[in-house]
């Protein structure tokens, strides 16, 4: 059975103070919830912070982003251990405005998820395919191109770790999201991608959804068999608006009665 996992990606929102009183208001909403894991990527100027004041608790500490190298002359970059030494578990990766407005490739993203994996974090590895792309009839196509590369470098024996985030890029931030049978289709063709590379483990890989994931539309795309939760941008940086989101299942309860 693979847990959902909502992760929050709050990009380049919130400054230390922000962060704060957000976990503590977050925590109350989310205590008695214990069958969703939950994961919060502040910007990394938070993330110290952020991790103090998790440890203990069932939130998870991510990453928006880290270098290959160990360590260096790389001025601006993030090392894996200085991650690891904050108490990050998940490292979001290849993220679709890294790709598109940092010039990030899939041989780089690469090379950073194994640098992940050899730490002992989590990569968080977003693919997806931009709106000419789908119109064009290329989804599947980028999709395998993107899986290909950015996992070229990942070790097999750490596969099951691996959580994939499916966003299709006309869907971020627009409030346009993928409807849920569209989702389960991609979603579909990267577990089977998955199980060409991995095998077996392939059925343990979380793939998220992402893109314009509401608290209004969580349940549903949830309720597909291949979407194992959600990579949460906007609506995450409201402490009820993402409880919400985390809280799904009693939203699907209600609808159904
Ligand atoms: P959004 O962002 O929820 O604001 O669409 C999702 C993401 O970019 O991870």
């Amino acid at each position: 059975m693979r847990v959902v996992l909502i992760a929050a990606n709050w990009k380049m929102h919130k400054t230390v103070a922000e962060t704060l009183d957000f976990a503590r208001a977050l925590a109350p909403l989310v205590r008695d919830v214990s069958d969703v894991e939950i994961a919060i990527a502040p910007p990394f100027t938070a993330l110290a912070a952020l991790g103090a004041a998790l440890r203990g608790s069932r939130v998870a500490l991510a990453a928006q982003n880290a270098h290959f190298e160990a360590k260096g002359a790389f001025t601006g970059e993030i090392s894996v251990a200085m991650l690891a030494d904050v108490g990050c578990t998940y490292v979001i990766l290849g993220h679709s405005e890294r790709r598109a407005l940092f010039g990030e490739t899939d041989a780089f993203i690469a090379r950073k998820l194994r640098a992940v994996q050899a730490a002992g974090l989590r990569p968080i590895l977003c693919v997806g395919e931009s709106l000419a792309e789908r119109e064009a009839g290329r989804t599947f196509g980028v999709l395998r191109a993107q899986l290909e590369g950015s996992l070229a470098e990942a070790e097999a024996a750490r596969a099951a770790e691996l959580v994939v985030a499916y966003e299709p890029v006309w869907a971020i931030g627009t409030g346009k999201t993928a409807t849920p049978e569209l989702a389960q289709e991609a979603h579909a063709f990267v577990r089977a991608r998955l199980a060409d590379r991995f095998g077996a483990s392939a059925q343990s890989i979380r793939i998220q959804y992402g893109g314009s994931v509401k608290p209004e539309n969580a349940a549903e795309l949830m309720a597909q068999p291949d979407i194992d939760g959600a990579l949460v941008g906007g609506a995450s940086l409201d402490p009820l608006g993402f409880s919400a989101i985390i809280r799904f299942r009693e939203r699907r309860a209600g609808v159904s009665g």
